[in-house]
């Protein structure tokens, strides 16, 4: 059962909560979205309040994915660029499906959705964003259309001893 998406959706309490809860299992289970696993919800939820406040002034949009069961599986945000010379294109942040969906089509169905949401907005250009090196997403996001552009070595300090490139990617909307 396919997930259904749903951008700029109206910000319930339910929806506030199933965001932090999915952020804090995809973390959990390893996902590269900002925090390092153990973590709480409690953790997560001042990015959280950041990104909504970001929504509520038009900087940023939310893409949310709900599974047949009326949970949140999926998210992504689409956010504007403020400077005046670079509105021509959008970044992509906190690209994520539920481990209980990973593996299934549903990470690809997110970006195809991500970039149809992008195609409505005015002026936009190309989707731009960055993931973790070490973990093979260039290969998820190049399944997806998007190409690597640059690559930052050992940019994100996951640990003590560890730390992987911040690479670069991005999909031309031409
Ligand atoms: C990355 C993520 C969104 C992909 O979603 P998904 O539903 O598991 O991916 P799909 O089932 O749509 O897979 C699409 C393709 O990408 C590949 N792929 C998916 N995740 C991958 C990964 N981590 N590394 C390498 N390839 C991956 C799949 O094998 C598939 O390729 P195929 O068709 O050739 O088999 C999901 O695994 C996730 O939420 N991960 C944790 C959060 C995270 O790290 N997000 C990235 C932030 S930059």
């Amino acid at each position: 059962m396919p997930l259904t998406f749903t951008f700029d959706p109206v910000v319930t309490p339910e929806l506030r909560d199933g965001i932090l809860d999915l952020w804090a299992d995809v973390t959990d289970a390893g996902g590269a979205v900002g925090f390092v696993p153990p973590v709480t919800t409690d953790e997560i939820r001042p990015e959280l309040v950041r990104q909504l406040v970001a929504m509520a002034e038009g900087r940023s949009r939310l893409l949310v994915g709900h599974d047949e069961e009326g949970r949140v599986a999926a998210t992504a945000f689409l956010t504007l660029n403020t400077h005046r010379l670079m509105t021509h294109w959008i970044w992509l942040y906190t690209v994520m499906v539920h481990p209980r969906h990973q593996g299934r089509g549903y990470g690809r169905g997110l970006l195809a959705a991500a970039e149809e949401a992008a195609r409505t907005l005015e002026g936009v250009e190309a989707i731009r964003l960055t993931c973790r090196g070490g973990l093979g997403l260039e290969r998820f996001y190049a399944s997806c259309g998007y190409k690597e552009v640059g690559r930052v070595p050992d940019a994100i300090r996951v640990a003590p001893g560890d730390d992987r490139d911040d690479v670069i990617m991005l999909l031309p909307l031409a």
